[in-house]
């Protein structure tokens, strides 16, 4: 069985379906429920929540791609979520963006190979006045540059996580 196609312990999702047992509005937060479960949305879990939900797996499919906060595939250990809102963009967050892509090696919603690092641009973090920001995992990084971007993400690849 091939890596994507290894099958999700489906068990998990049993003691949220009993929460939102007859609840045929709780689609998206069964969803974010899974998603916390799983760390991400896998093709058989959403076709599971359909089934048990009585809607299509296109319906449930199409929830899941609608949303950003939905992820249809594993994230690596580190999420970095870099921000292109108004304030980090005036203040480089391009220049940070492309020197995060090139020091990983991944484009915006790609995960490394080795699956440590994966690289997500978002709008405002909520913490402006340290713009240009990204956060990995929990932690915030401000007033970045492109050369302090490169070494955040070098240290952590050589301590295996950032929190
Ligand atoms: S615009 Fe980046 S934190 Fe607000």
């Amino acid at each position: 069985m091939c890596k994507d196609c290894a099958a999700s312990d489906l068990s998990k999702l049993e003691p949220v379906f009993k929460e939102f047992e007859g609840d045929g509005h709780a689609l998206v937060t069964i969803l974010q429920r899974a998603q916390e479960i799983y760390g991400y949305l896998p093709a058989d879990v959403i076709y599971r929540i359909a089934e048990r939900q009585g809607v299509s797996p296109a319906k449930a499919l199409g929830v899941a791609t609608f949303y950003s906060q939905f992820r249809l595939k594993p994230v690596g250990k580190n999420l970095i979520l870099l921000c292109k809102g108004t304030a980090c963009h005036v203040n480089g967050a391009d220049s940070i963006a492309a020197a995060l892509k090139d020091e990983l090696g991944i484009e915006d919603g790609g995960t490394t190979e080795d699956g440590l690092f994966s690289l997500k641009e978002v709008a405002c973090l909520g913490c402006c006045s340290l713009s240009p920001v990204m956060m990995i995992n929990e932690t915030a990084y401000g007033s970045l540059t492109p050369q302090k971007a490169r070494e955040i993400v070098r240290k952590i690849a050589a301590e295996g996580t950032a929190s």
